[in-house]
């Protein structure tokens, strides 16, 4: 089976501060992987590098086991098929929901692209607002137009950084049903997320990071019960 993303000895420096240390890893199609860890852990900058946004002082980081993302531009790697939500949530206030989601398409603007964008907004339950001022929409409701802004191109890789925070339990339920909706074989989804109950709901595994390296890589489940990853992070 191709593995989606292969990081491999990857090193991220911010003057003399090692944010990423030596990491590896592979991340398969099909699957949800969650990425954890305490604050500062390099999660973050581990998208940064994926999705072109910081550059790798060493290592590298391999889509589809052909292409290779270290070095090229953020615009480049987007249209490659690796597409990112930043922490942040950044929806265009002033435009409809429905525009928002096509400027996530590229604004193609025929027929087909329409189509495209009432099925991804029905996927994330938004289909009744779409043609409301994504201002006007609440906090949960935006993270999930931009989820669609950045599902609508059908990524192969899609990487969300904290989708859930500040969501209320019952938003984060329904986030973590999108998430296991928007999974197919041919799909990579990596989550970087603080909520345990949302990670063990969404993840297959967990990657744990403490200190831009890998302290842990398994199921939830195993690393609640790992005395390392509770010392570290989730005992805390
Ligand atoms: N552009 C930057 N310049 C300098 N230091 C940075 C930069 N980006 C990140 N760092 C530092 O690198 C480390 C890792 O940051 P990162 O944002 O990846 O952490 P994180 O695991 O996402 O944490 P959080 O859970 O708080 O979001 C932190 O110590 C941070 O201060
Ligand atoms: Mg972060």
């Amino acid at each position: 089976m191709t593995v989606a993303v292969l990081v491999e000895g990857l090193t991220v420096e911010f003057g003399r501060f090692r944010a990423i240390d030596d990491l590896s890893l592979a991340i398969d199609y099909g699957e949800v992987r969650a990425v954890i860890g305490p604050n500062g852990a390099g999660k973050t900058t581990l998208l940064d590098v994926i999705s072109g946004v910081s550059r790798a002082r060493a290592g590298r980081v391999l889509f589809d086991e052909r292409l290779e993302l270290t070095g090229r531009s953020e615009s480049a790697i987007a249209r490659s098929g690796v597409r990112r939500k930043f922490q942040k949530p950044s929806v265009f206030e002033a435009l409809s929901v429905r525009d928002n989601v096509e400027i996530g398409l590229g604004g193609a603007g025929d027929p087909a692209s329409h189509e495209k964008v009432a099925a991804i907004l029905e996927t994330v339950g938004l289909s009744e607002h779409a043609d409301r001022l994504a201002s006007e929409l609440a906090h949960g409701q935006k993270q999930w137009l931009e989820i669609a802004m950045v599902v609508v191109s059908e990524p192969r890789v899609l990487m969300l950084d904290e989708p859930v925070a500040g969501l209320t339990d019952e938003e984060t339920e329904r986030t973590a049903a999108l998430i296991r909706r928007l999974r197919t074989p041919d799909r990579a989804i990596v989550v970087v997320e603080h909520d345990m109950d949302f990670v063990e709901a969404i993840a297959d595994r967990v990657t744990v990071l403490h200190e831009g390296r890998t302290l842990f890589e398994g199921s939830m489940a195993r690393a609640r019960a790992d005395a390392r990853v509770v010392d570290v992070y989730l005992g805390r």
